[in-house]
């Protein structure tokens, strides 16, 4: 029986390889997938109780990782970090980023992106949800820095300050050194179901889309990423994670 399972397992390694060879896929590490992210951004990316980062799209990179016959690994920095880590111009250190990305054309010339898998808008949140977007000129405006919250702020609004990680953002919200975190909608809604005492509003900012942004060049590497999102997508699992992590 002992000999049987080691043959087996045998095979299935053999049979990995092979998958992995037949796409003929490149990554920084043989048979690893290495995403860099930045995982103060629940429900996409966090750390739970016993540190492990966790969430929608570490819940996707490993099925769509084992699909295309790798491991997908995480690399977890802050958010500026985490894109300069995929940049193929600058010597990845990662494969791609999978860090709540939204497409926009300036990060469109850095990395090749994959189909978009969700959408959100940014809202604002604030002690007991009481700033309103008329009101952002006349208040200190908390973002993460790098951004699309800190671009739409500093493009629009007079006194924004920023922080490496939501988790400082949301600590200076909390000591009044902020009034409001200007962020991305569903991570906004998580944090005001974690700390107690916020509530959000929305703004009439554009939708924006999310996707991993994968080393420039790389396409068979991105084609594969593609094809196994697509499947996720055709049988439900997208969908079924991202309810899973809105209950
Ligand atoms: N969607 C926004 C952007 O692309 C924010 C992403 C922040 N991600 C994070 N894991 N903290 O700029």
């Amino acid at each position: 029986m002992k000999k049987l399972i080691a043959g087996l397992m045998a095979l299935m390694m053999v049979l990995g390889l092979a998958a992995a060879c037949a796409e003929g896929l490149t990554t920084l590490e043989a048979g690893k997938l290495i995403y860099s992210t930045s995982p103060d951004f629940p429900p996409f990316e966090y750390r739970d109780d016993n540190d492990n980062i966790v969430g929608i799209e570490p819940e996707l990179m490993a099925l769509i990782a084992e699909k295309i016959g790798l491991t997908a690994e995480p690399l977890p920095m802050d958010f500026d970090g985490a894109l300069l880590a995929a940049r193929a111009d600058l010597g990845a250190k990662a494969d791609l980023v999978v860090s709540g990305v939204t497409v926009t054309e300036e990060r469109k010339a850095i990395y090749d992106f994959t189909d978009p898998y969700t959408t959100i808008t940014q809202a604002i949140v604030s002690k007991n949800g009481a700033v309103t977007k008329d009101q952002l000129n006349d208040v200190i405006i908390g973002v993460q820095s790098g951004t699309t919250g800190q671009l739409y702020a500093e493009d629009n609004f007079k006194n924004v300050t920023k922080y490496e990680t939501y988790s400082l953002a949301f600590q200076a919200l909390q000591n009044g050194q902020v009034d409001c975190v200007l962020l991305d909608d569903a991570v906004g809604n998580a944090y005001v179901k974690k700390i107690p005492g916020l509530g959000s509003q929305p703004t009439d900012c554009e939708i924006e889309e999310y996707a991993f942004g994968v080393n420039k060049g790389n396409t068979a590497l991105l084609d594969a990423i593609n094809a196994a999102l697509q499947e996720l997508k055709d049988d439900g699992t997208v969908e079924a994670i991202i309810l899973k992590y809105n209950e």
